[in-house]
């Protein structure tokens, strides 16, 4: 039998497909585009999402051949929060609004002042953030009434995607939680917020579990892509969820650190009560009866990207022909020594979320010298965004949660020098696996539960999961970022007033 999963990121479509043990016997990946029509605006047109989406149906059922008729099941992973507008003929009203934007500060403002944040955090255990969902329904009915007029059901990206492959709307817990209008600890719409803050339930969808089987593809889906067309359509998850279920993440006591466009450190729980009472980490649905609290940095591999676009376009990186220009730029930042001597990073590209909830916050290179080189600004980058892993991993720390083991997964895990630059800076053993396949790979997982082939996620974990090495702290190391992050520390809390007026000052000039 085999297992498609399929993870709807930021930058593109990545598929897996995966033996019932898990082994990896395909993947492919389909980009799209990311576009800012204005400053801390983040969208997609879902329409790219679904091309990108058949390509690689197609893309696999032309490897696997006469095998595709084995292709039992297949689930989505998806960029979290997102908002995708509806109209009542179910066609998309506007591009979709990422998790990354920030163009709803008055919203989330406006949210917070009427019904007050203890209360958010009774509801829907959780504040509604620039990037989540509720500000962005809020901004479209006040900016764009027009759309808003024509609103019928406001999804979540993957679920978009579901929909197109079966002609059902939906979502399952991962996901909804993320909206900040969903009652987490009582897994259901909070109808008291959404009419709060003048919404409908009837926006929302339906919210099934996310190994439910929610239908088959559509014949024409099957047709289009040679996809069978008994192959099962599992309702799936939020990336960070699936992230974690292919990394055997989903137990009290484990860590799942994960190093894609954004930097997450993914805490697990199972009981309810094990939250932040501020709400400074997210409080989720994780799979089965499972929570998880999270701490998100919002450029980790993304600051490394904007360095590369930005300065190594002319560097030697663009030389070396041979080599990925990120393994060049990798290996150039082993040369220095731990600390960057004395240059700081605050990856704050896009404001920040954990531990600032800023959307005003932005990045500062703080420290250099006539000695320092590009080798000594990468990294920095490396280490300012361990730094502020740390940030989330000492919040969860003051409210009592433990960690026994980690693991590590995305582009930055590939890297042994930013993995053990991270190992050193959160002091902990942190594993990284065979099959470092990312949410992908977690969604695979789904479709096999969800297709019945195991009975839980744990069970399918067990023998899909395998970890490859662990990188330990070494001791001097430690100590020497200790010491460091305090400083790190320090530069924002002396600089956030600065950037907040300079950002209005800029808000101003670009009206
Ligand atoms: C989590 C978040 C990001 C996205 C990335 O809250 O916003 O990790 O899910 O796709």
């Amino acid at each position: 039998m085999i297992f498609l999963g399929i993870d709807l990121g930021t930058t593109g479509v990545k598929l897996v497909a995966l033996s019932d043990e898990g082994k990896v016997l395909f993947k492919h990946f389909e980009g799209y585009n990311l576009y800012t029509p204005k400053p801390g605006w983040s969208e997609e047109v879902p329409a790219e999402w679904w091309k990108a989406i058949l390509k690689s149906l197609k893309a696999v059922s032309d490897f696997l051949g006469r095998n595709s008729t084995e292709v039992k099941a297949l689930a989505l992973s998806g960029q979290m929060h997102g908002s995708v507008f509806l109209d009542n003929n179910g066609k998309v009203i506007r591009p979709a609004i990422l998790w990354n934007d920030t163009r709803t500060i008055k919203q989330r403002k406006e949210i917070e002042s009427k019904i007050g944040k203890e209360e958010l955090l009774k509801k829907v255990q959780n504040l509604p953030l620039e990037g989540f969902t509720a500000p962005k329904i809020l901004w479209l009915k006040e900016n764009e009434p027009e759309n808003y007029s024509k609103l019928w059901k406001v999804i979540l990206p993957k679920d978009y995607i579901n929909y197109k492959l079966t002609n059902r709307i939906c979502t399952e817990p991962t996901d909804a939680s993320g909206t900040a209008l969903y009652d987490v600890i009582g897994k259901k719409w909070s109808n008291e917020i959404i009419e709060k803050i003048g919404l409908h339930l009837n926006i929302f969808p339906e919210v099934v579990k996310s190994t439910e089987a929610i239908g088959k593809i559509s014949k024409e889906v099957s047709r289009e892509t040679g996809i069978n067309k008994e192959c099962l359509v599992i309702a799936g998850g939020a990336d960070n969820v699936c992230g974690a279920v292919g990394a055997g993440v989903a137990d009290d006591g484990q860590m799942l650190i994960s190093i894609g466009s954004s930097g997450v450190v993914f805490l697990p729980v199972n009981n309810p009560m094990k939250r932040d009472p501020k709400g400074r980490l997210h409080f989720f649905n994780h799979v089965e009866n499972l929570w998880y609290n999270m701490g998100v940095t919002l450029s980790a591999g993304l600051s490394l990207k904007w360095f590369r676009e930005t300065f190594e376009k002319h560097g030697l990186a663009e030389q070396r022909e041979d080599k990925n220009v990120y393994d060049f730029m990798l290996e150039k930042a082993k040369k220095v020594s731990l600390g960057s001597e004395g240059l700081y990073y605050l990856p704050y590209l896009n404001g920040e979320r954990t531990p600032y909830m800023d959307a005003k916050a932005r990045g500062i290179f703080l420290g250099f010298s006539l000695r320092h080189k590009e080798e000594h600004f990468i990294r920095s980058v490396l280490e300012g965004v361990a730094y502020s892993l740390k940030d989330s991993l000492e919040i969860a720390k003051k409210y009592g949660l433990k960690v026994k083991e980690a693991k590590i997964i995305g582009g930055g895990a590939k890297s042994e020098l930013w993995t053990q630059i991270i190992t050193d800076v959160l002091n902990v053993n942190i594993d990284t696996l065979m099959m470092d396949e990312g949410p992908a790979f977690g969604a695979g997982i789904l479709a096999a539960v969800g297709s019945g082939v195991y009975s839980t996620v744990q069970e399918a974990m067990k023998t899909m999961v395998k970890t490859k090495r662990t990188f330990k702290p070494i001791s001097g190391n430690v100590e020497e970022y200790g010491k460091r992050y305090d400083i790190y520390k320090s530069i924002y809390r002396a600089n956030a007033a600065i950037m907040s007026k300079s950002f209005d000052i800029e808000r101003e000039t670009t009206k």
